[in-house]
């Protein structure tokens, strides 16, 4: 069952991105909108999205397992994205990538997703923490991003940081 703050946010999405001539165009901008608010899809969502758009709610579920970016559980307070595609496998992803997951499997607060090109490929391997963008991490590097980020989770970074980061 959704809470109240759930149930407002999945109808405003639906009411910003209905379109009224193509009503099944808008079940995209209405699932990004929803997670951007509340984190993820919840599953008590589907069938008011898929009312509103006149669609089954198999192919609302469709479109939200077909794409890795929607997440169907809240996640954790700390979102760790690692790239895993060519450039940055070629330059040690896959060794960042099973550190980080080792960290994850300790840690409750963490919740790891694998992306695929973060666009700083010249750069890799590359990893974001709750939506910013690091580059030329390795396993050390990212015990100090987390770390920091858990210290300042509410704090913002200045982009001068986080560019700052980037070029070390
Ligand atoms: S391949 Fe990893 S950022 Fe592009």
């Amino acid at each position: 069952m959704l809470s109240d703050h759930q149930q407002e946010t999945v109808q405003s999405a639906i009411l910003e991105h209905k379109t009224e001539q193509f009503h099944q165009s808008g079940l995209l901008p209405i699932l990004h909108a929803i997670q951007d608010r509340l984190g993820f899809i919840p599953a008590d969502a589907t069938p008011i999205i898929a009312k509103a758009l006149n669609l089954s709610r198999a192919e609302v579920h469709g479109v939200i397992t077909f794409y890795h970016h929607f997440r169907q559980e809240q996640p954790a307070q700390t979102i760790v994205q690692v790239c895993r595609a060519e450039a940055c496998q070629s330059m040690g992803a896959e060794t960042l990538w099973q550190h980080v997951c080792q960290r994850a499997n300790k840690d409750n607060a963490i919740t790891l997703e694998p992306v695929y090109c973060l666009g700083l490929c010249s750069t890799a391997p590359a990893i974001s923490v709750n939506e910013r963008p690091y580059a030329r991490v390795n396993a050390a590097r990212f015990d100090q991003l987390l770390t920091r980020h858990q210290d300042t989770q509410t704090s913002s970074t200045t982009s001068a940081e986080v560019a700052k980061e980037n070029t070390k």
